[in-house]
């Protein structure tokens, strides 16, 4: 059984529209103004929305209108007079699912409800469907340097190594060093980043093991350390290159015993704590040249883990740049045009990942429609649209290849490899999901 939810100020038409509905088998609430449509809607989460559009107190479509992005997530269904095609149409920018002209035809009206919950019903099965999945690390890509990757992180993340992410900046160290405590029976645990570079080295000893009141001058209390937070879980040592020399001597004890004493005290402390450390620094001839411990290196070093750069895995740039304009672009159906994905593959991302997501970003902040163009890009990139160099489709064909690829293969995870209901998923029918499959050669 579905319920409605009816916004309508003329309380004759609520009526009638109540009992009809009813009939249909359908829970209705109603609403007469925008204040206690919002606070129904808050409370009774209907399954679809009718509303009328013009209502008071202002009497104007605004107040309707406004409506339309407060119920999102649920199909609504807009009821205007018979000559308003052009606010009709506005709602349907705003993200309604359908319009209908008052007075409205009752067949017409089975008609849309029947579709709007079938929609909804969807909606609802998928989100289902995506809870039921074993939580995403985030990490996008197919490439078989980022397949490594995970394979690495799946092998070494319940294992209860310290790990080293080495690579250079923007290529998802911090991503990589999370997904690995995700992977990790301490996944429940905490997950505690500490900013190496960031921090004055003469704060950095109480920052991690904590102080006693009076200590120090500006020590007014006692304060638990970044280890005591991350007991039971995960430190995570970020821009570990940067580590004061000094500061490498005193956690060496640390790494090796797991234990510590906080700044102004005698006590000895305990933290079960597992740490990953990261830095886009060459660590090794930093030994070579004497600012970094080769002790305090093997202490860190479980394991290598390097995440590699953009340029090492090309084939990914599509895919990642078509996810961030999903992730970013949220309510808005954006979508990179095949030029844009071309133009994409071609550039050298010297900021790797994180350049790749600001310049879409960028992108998607500056488009007034609900395409991004290579133009777009390359201006959002340079801010000048003349250095927009001609994009080479030789590449595109590839690129959107694996685009598909990747969309398929989440789709078939997200299902336990249904294929009917992967194919529901990308709103293929399961012949045309299995005619792409082939073509792809994914069978
Ligand atoms: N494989 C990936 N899939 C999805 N997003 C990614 C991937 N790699 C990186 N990102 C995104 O790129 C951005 C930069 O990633 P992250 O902060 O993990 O990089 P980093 O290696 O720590 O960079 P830096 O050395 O500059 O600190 C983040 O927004 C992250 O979510
Ligand atoms: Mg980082």
């Amino acid at each position: 059984m579905s319920k409605l939810l009816l916004v309508d100020d003329e309380t004759a038409f609520l009526r009638l529209a109540k009992a009809w509905l009813e009939k249909q088998g359908h829970t209705v609430v109603t609403a007469t103004d925008v204040g206690a449509a919002r606070e129904t809607f808050r409370i009774e989460r209907p399954d679809l929305v009718l509303l009328d559009l013009v209502m008071p107190p202002e009497r104007t479509p605004e107040a309707g209108l406004s409506l339309v992005p407060i119920f999102a997530g649920v199909p609504v269904i807009v009821l205007t007079a018979h000559t308003d095609h052009v606010l009709a149409l506005r709602a349907v920018d705003q993200g309604a699912w359908d319009f209908l002209a008052k007075p409205v035809e009752p067949d017409l009206l089975r008609f849309a409800v029947a579709r709007a919950l079938a929609k909804r019903a969807l909606e609802k099965e998928i989100a289902a469907l995506r809870k039921a999945l074993p939580a995403d690390d985030g990490i996008v890509g197919s490439s078989p340097a980022i397949q490594r990757v995970r394979d690495m992180i799946r092998r070494a993340g319940p294992a209860n190594l310290p790990v080293i992410v080495l690579g250079p900046s923007g290529t998802g160290k911090e991503l990589v060093a999370r997904a690995l405590h995700k992977a990790s029976p301490r996944c429940d645990g905490p997950f505690i980043p500490v900013h190496c570079g960031a921090i004055p080295a003469d704060l950095l000893e109480s920052e991690l093991f904590g102080h006693l009141k009076g200590s120090f001058t500006g020590a007014h209390q006692d304060r638990e350390g970044l280890i005591a937070a991350a007991d039971g879980g995960t430190l995570f040592l970020d821009e570990v290159g940067e580590m004061p020399a000094a500061m490498q001597v005193k956690l060496l004890r640390f790494l090796q015993e797991r234990t510590y004493t906080p700044v102004g005290s005698r006590q000895e402390m305990f933290a079960d704590v597992r740490v990953i450390s990261a830095t886009h620094r060459d660590l090794e001839s930093m030994i070579a040249g004497g600012t970094f411990r080769e002790d305090f290196f093997y202490r860190l070093k479980g394991l290598i883990l390097r995440c590699p750069p953009l340029a090492e895995r090309r084939e990914d740039i599509a895919i990642l740049a078509s996810r961030f304009a999903v992730e970013i672009g949220a309510r808005r159906s954006l979508r990179l045009t095949p030029d844009a994905l071309a133009w994409l593959c071609e550039q050298n991302w010297q900021g790797n990942v994180r350049e790749l997501k600001a310049v879409v970003t960028t992108a998607i902040a500056l488009a007034e429609g609900d395409e991004i163009t290579a133009t777009d890009l390359a201006f959002a990139r340079t801010g000048d649209p003349a250095t927009m160099e001609k994009a080479a489709t030789g590449k595109l064909s590839e690129a959107v290849a694996a685009l598909e690829r990747q969309m398929i293969a989440d789709a078939l995870t997200r299902t336990g490899n249904n294929h009917s209901a992967a194919a529901r998923i990308l709103g293929l029918s399961r012949v045309g999901l299995i005619k792409m499959m082939t073509r792809l050669g994914l069978r």
